[in-house]
């Protein structure tokens, strides 16, 4: 065909861009609420923020970086790695940082899994990585949990010679469960070495638990592990957007490829590095989570409602049905001026997911759903 009638047949057609397959297939993400219906004010339960906001010292950092707008952060996040590196005794060339742990979950899925590859993870696993891999054509397969908890067999018995990537959240998102580390070990063994297992500890401050492990040995150990972390939960920088991942050098080489090449803000450096090495605050954000977890599981369990065990900054609640369901629930707790978070698209439409919030909130949320059951 001539080159001009090509043109003009190209220019002819209304046809609009169109995204690669699969794309539109992706349910996006649904964040947790913020406002309620009326627009009443509301106090936000709903995306396992800490109540405590985030440390003096990283909001002096943050303010600080108001004098140098006009630069350029540093592509590297020297500054950042370097506190990381002082606080969690790890190597400096051995960690990557991220807008937030989600750009890493995405930036790993599109290094290692595309089209015919398969991307495991647990029943009630984080919707990122579904999002994620299909976005990269990748293939998610979740594998059954046992009593809402990662489930070690299952994930090894969910293998196929397509799986190129496990992702397990430890203490898992929404279900606040975890798996010991001699699990994560036997976990990781089930695996063939070309298999990525991806621990994503956007809790691991949390645990007290002496079984708990956010998997650091493994990731000294193994060329094929990685740990993930975020500054959005116990150290209250969620609006900065800042996650790291602990990883083997050729991992890292491959992060540092493709990520972009400002991926960190300037002020998610200065915050995070000052908000890492206040460990005081940091400790003071662990015990107030491990007075008021406790606690409100016990008031809401004394109300009959099954709590799930849980290791986070939040708690799951199943309700009974009927007009006492989850969806009513999370509607008269909004009337009064709380959101949590529904969870239907998790697989869990009995449950709520609810945040521990301060003191007056999670006494307020006691009161509350004890009234609700009550009506
Ligand atoms: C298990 C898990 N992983 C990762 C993230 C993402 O955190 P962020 O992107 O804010 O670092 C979350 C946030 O809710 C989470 O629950």
């Amino acid at each position: 065909m001539p080159q001009e009638t090509a043109r003009n047949n190209i220019m002819a057609s209304n046809a609009l861009p169109t995204p690669k397959p699969g794309i539109l297939d992706i349910a996006p993400y649904v964040g947790g609420k913020s406002k309620s219906a009326s627009g009443k004010p509301v106090v936000k339960l709903s995306s396992n923020e800490s109540p405590l906001g985030a440390s003096p010292a990283a909001i002096a950092a943050y303010n600080e970086t108001g004098k140098s707008l006009h630069r350029y952060p540093d592509g590297n996040a020297a500054l950042l790695r370097e506190a990381l590196s002082g606080v969690f005794g790890l190597p400096a060339e051995r960690l990557v940082c991220g807008s937030g742990s989600d750009e890493l979950i995405g930036l790993l899925i599109h290094a290692y899994a595309g089209a015919g590859d398969e991307v495991l993870y647990p029943e009630h696993g984080f919707l990122m990585y579904k999002i994620y891999a299909q976005s990269f054509g990748a293939t998610p397969v979740t594998a059954p949990e046992t009593n809402l908890t990662t489930d070690v067999d299952n994930l090894l018995k969910a293998l196929t010679p397509r799986t190129k990537m496990v992702f397990v959240a430890n203490p898992n998102n929404p279900t606040g469960s975890y798996i010991t580390k001699a699990e994560l070990v036997r976990l990781h063994a089930g695996l063939p070495s070309h298999v990525l297992l991806v621990i994503d500890g956007a809790y691991a401050e949390y645990p007290e638990h002496h079984d708990y492990s956010d998997g650091r040995e493994l990731v000294d150990q193994f060329d094929n592990v990685v740990m993930l972390r975020t500054f959005s939960k116990i150290y209250g920088l969620s609006a900065l957007r800042l996650g790291w991942a602990y990883a083997p050098a050729h991992i890292i080489d491959v992060l540092n490829r493709i990520r972009g090449p400002f991926n960190v803000s300037a002020a998610a450096i200065n915050a995070g590095a000052a908000a890492a090495r206040d460990t005081a605050f940091t400790q003071k954000a662990r015990e107030f989570n491990s007075k008021w977890l406790p606690w409100l599981s016990s008031e809401l369990s004394g109300l009959g409602l099954k709590v799930y065990p849980s290791l986070g900054n939040f708690i799951l609640v199943k309700f009974p049905g009927g007009k006492h369901s989850a969806a009513n629930a999370n509607l008269y707790m909004m009337e009064h001026g709380y959101i949590p978070r529904e969870v239907a698209n998790y697989g869990l439409p009995d449950c709520l997911r609810i945040t521990i919030g301060l003191e007056e909130d999670n006494r307020a949320v006691a009161k509350i759903l004890a009234d609700f059951m009550k009506s």
